[in-house]
């Protein structure tokens, strides 16, 4: 079992962004670091050995983690993108920010059936990930699990995301 307390001290807090009374968590140095980001990767995907075809990154951090995750696991990569980025998006999901509505797009690269696993690095209140759920299923797709580095626990995102693996909570 390899002890991740080193990499978990590399997700640096600052305090007042983006405003003022928000504790930001901020994964950079341990992205940043080859040994720690080699061990949380292999620990966010080590759930789902052989369960997944494919695997899905959120914008923009989540990409940085998917990539990983999908050379060491010898799959490909699906892009889960902010709108507007992509020529011909398959199909489009918003949701609800706690200012407004975002909307996440996909493009139409995945086969009936196939087991997508959503990877991204922070879990807050949820609303992202889940929106990436409906996604994968909207694209005719399964969503065989979705896994983040930090779940932020006092935000509920587990409440409205489901069964989400999570290497660290805060
Ligand atoms: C952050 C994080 C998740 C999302 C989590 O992304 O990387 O994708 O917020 O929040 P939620 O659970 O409340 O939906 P952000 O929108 O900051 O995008 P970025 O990765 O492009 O900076
Ligand atoms: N870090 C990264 N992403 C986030 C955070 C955070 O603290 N809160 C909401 N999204």
């Amino acid at each position: 079992m390899v002890d991740l307390t080193r990499a978990e001290s590399l997700i640096a807090l600052t305090p007042d962004y983006p405003e003022p009374g928000v504790l930001f968590r901020d994964v950079s140095p341990l992205l940043a670091d080859g040994d720690a980001l080699r061990e949380v990767v292999e620990a966010l995907i080590a759930p789902f050995d052989g369960r997944f075809d494919i695997v899905a990154g959120i914008e923009a951090r989540g990409f940085l983690l998917a990539g990983y995750a999908a050379a060491l696991a010898g799959v490909g990569m699906l892009q889960i993108r902010k709108a507007g980025k992509l020529p011909r998006p398959a199909a489009a999901v918003s949701y609800a920010l706690e200012y407004g509505t975002a909307t996440i797009e996909a493009p139409g690269v995945l086969r009936p059936g196939e087991r997508v696993l959503l990877l991204d690095d922070v879990l807050a209140t949820g609303g992202t990930l889940t929106a990436a759920q409906r996604l994968v299923e909207d694209l005719g797709a399964v969503v065989a699990g979705s896994a983040v580095v930090l779940e932020l626990t006092d935000l509920g995102g587990r409440t409205v995301a489901g069964d989400v693996h999570t290497v660290f909570t805060a």
